[in-house]
């Protein structure tokens, strides 16, 4: 008989720590309502101490989803686990997860204390947890370096003083497969009360094994898994779900399932990787957009033969589309209806004729609109949208001539204008931006990927910009490169505190245009309307 692998996804803990990744509590609402639609069994939505938009998020996910049980992280501290029972009062499942460093380098060098007096604080603070839930989770930070004779000590305690889930996590990715899978048995076989509490992996992706380690925790005894969509998360990133759920799919002989709606994983993918402005790279497992193109002559014919000559999972048990689907400007609601139910949006009437006149706007100039252009419409209008919206854009480039860009930006009410030259037409329109914010913003990546093929495409770029110490990372699609670009540099500094000294508006009280700007766009600018 199968058994079943419980996910515990921690996108919105652990994954959202990434620089630049932040999510705000309505944005985490949307992605917790997609995990649960998703069949995860826990998610861990947040650290309630650790900010009052953190403690918010709790409280709004206990409320908004009522299937999975919903997780508030803590450390070994009563403050923190009394803030996070009462962001977790609402929810209908609640978990809290507490824990304290297990290996000499934190037990010496972070908490400057001994072996006896952790074990103390990690049992005093299992049991102050358990006065407020029945499930405690217990995370014995830094496990894959610990000594495994304390550790299997450190667990016993823990679970004896009422933890019901014990985390083993291999936070700093240091371990083999071998190591973290013999570490499990090792629990599995020394800790005398370990029938009493489920062991779960949570491993991290230093050197490219979170993966592999934790199929090695489950061959070993461990029954959860601490995931995130994506493999997002600090540093290299934690375990994704997609992969274990798929590995645990395809191998049937192991012995695992779980509760994923496996067809439900693509869209949840793209879901994440547009709101945390995150992009998937093109070969990523599973959900990378080159996970299932097969381009050498060899594998497309095998492939047309026989799709298991070359595939091993079907694109459509992911929910990967298999070709743009046929929608043009002439399609009607209901063809538009019909393609949104498939992608799983339900809309009402009125809803179906606001989709349907953007829908008319897209096809207007585009040929075929893919999958990934509905979910885009979509989603456009619940993602976090930019401060500044782009009223005109014009470009002069070309050779021999110097690349001039002017831009034209409304934010709250008034239009701003500027000009710039620049090395080509994007770095011009980004230094005319710069120039209306009246700052020098370090753009520090920019991505540019198409989301299907050819030159009627959809242009996604992707840019991580600094300012002041801090990253930002911001999404742009349009069919026009430029465009998408600047709606991805606006969409990056959406949350800078960039837009207090706003230069050059047209249509307001201030109308300090910079002189510069005379020099390529003529008087033309210096109008005020
Ligand atoms: O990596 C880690 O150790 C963690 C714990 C806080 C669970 O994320
Ligand atoms: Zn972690």
């Amino acid at each position: 008989m199968s058994e079943k692998i419980f996910i515990f996804d921690t996108t919105l803990r652990d994954g959202e720590q990434v620089p630049g990744c932040q999510l705000n509590t309505e944005e985490k609402v949307v992605v917790a309502r997609q995990l649960e639609a998703l069949g995860v069994d826990i998610i861990e939505a947040g650290f309630p101490v650790s900010s009052p938009g953190d403690f918010q998020s709790v409280v709004a996910i206990s409320k908004a989803v009522t299937e999975p049980v919903i997780c508030a992280l803590t450390r070994a501290v009563e403050r923190d686990i009394e803030v996070a029972a009462e962001a977790l009062q609402h929810a209908r499942r609640k978990r809290i997860h507490t824990g304290i460093g297990a290996s000499d380098y934190h037990i010496k060098y972070k908490f400057n204390s001994t072996r006896e007096e952790i074990l103390e604080r990690a049992e005093a603070a299992v049991r102050f947890a358990r006065r407020f839930v029945d499930e405690v989770e217990f995370y014995a930070e830094d496990a894959g370096r610990a000594d495994n004779e304390f550790l299997a000590r450190m667990i016993e305690r823990v679970i004896a003083a009422g933890a019901t889930v014990v985390n083993i996590p291999d936070t700093t990715g240091y371990c083999l497969p071998e190591m973290y899978g013999a570490k499990i048995r090792y629990l599995v076989e020394h800790v005398p009360n370990i029938d009493k509490a489920i062991i779960s992996c949570h491993c991290h992706n230093d050197l490219g094994m979170a993966t592999a380690n934790t199929i090695a925790g489950i061959m070993n005894g461990a029954r959860q898994v601490e995931v995130t969509i994506n493999g997002i998360g600090e540093r290299a990133g934690n375990t994704s779900l997609e992969e274990v759920a798929m590995i645990l799919k395809t191998h049937k002989h192991l012995g695992f399932h779980t509760g994923i709606q496996s067809q439900k994983i693509y869209a949840v993918s793209q879901l994440v990787s547009r709101m945390m402005r995150m992009p998937v790279q093109p070969n990523k497992a599973i959900v990378g957009r080159n996970a299932f193109a097969h381009s050498s002559g060899i594998h497309q014919d095998g492939v047309l033969k026989h799709r298991e000559n070359y595939e091993i999972i079907a694109p459509e048990d992911v929910g990967i589309p298999q070709s743009s689907i046929i929608l043009t400007a002439r399609s009607g609601k209901a063809a538009l209806n019909h393609h949104l139910r498939r992608l799983g949006y339900q809309l009402d009437r009125k809803a179906l004729e606001q989709a349907y006149a953007k829908f008319l706007l897209l096809a207007d100039g585009k040929k075929d609109i893919t999958d990934d252009d509905l979910r885009e419409m979509m989603e456009g209008s619940q993602a976090r949208i930019s401060k500044a919206t782009i009223r005109r854009l014009q470009i002069l480039c070309g050779k021999p001539l110097h690349p001039v860009a002017t831009v034209e930006i409304e934010y709250n009410g008034l239009v701003y204008r500027a000009s710039e030259t620049g090395n080509g037409p994007v770095n011009a329109a980004y230094r005319a931006v710069d120039r209306i914010l009246n700052k020098k913003i370090h753009l520090e990546e920019y991505l540019v990927q198409s989301i299907t093929n050819g030159s009627y495409d959809t242009a996604q770029v992707h840019v991580r910009v600094e300012h002041d110490g801090r990253t930002y990372n911001g999404f742009g699609l349009d069919t026009d490169i430029v465009v998408a670009s600047v709606k991805a540099y606006l969409n990056a500094l959406h949350l800078a505190p960039v837009w207090d000294d706003l230069h050059g508006a047209v249509n307001g009280r201030n109308d300090r245009i910079p002189a510069s700007l005379t020099e390529f766009v003529g008087a033309e600018t210096h109008q005020t309307h």
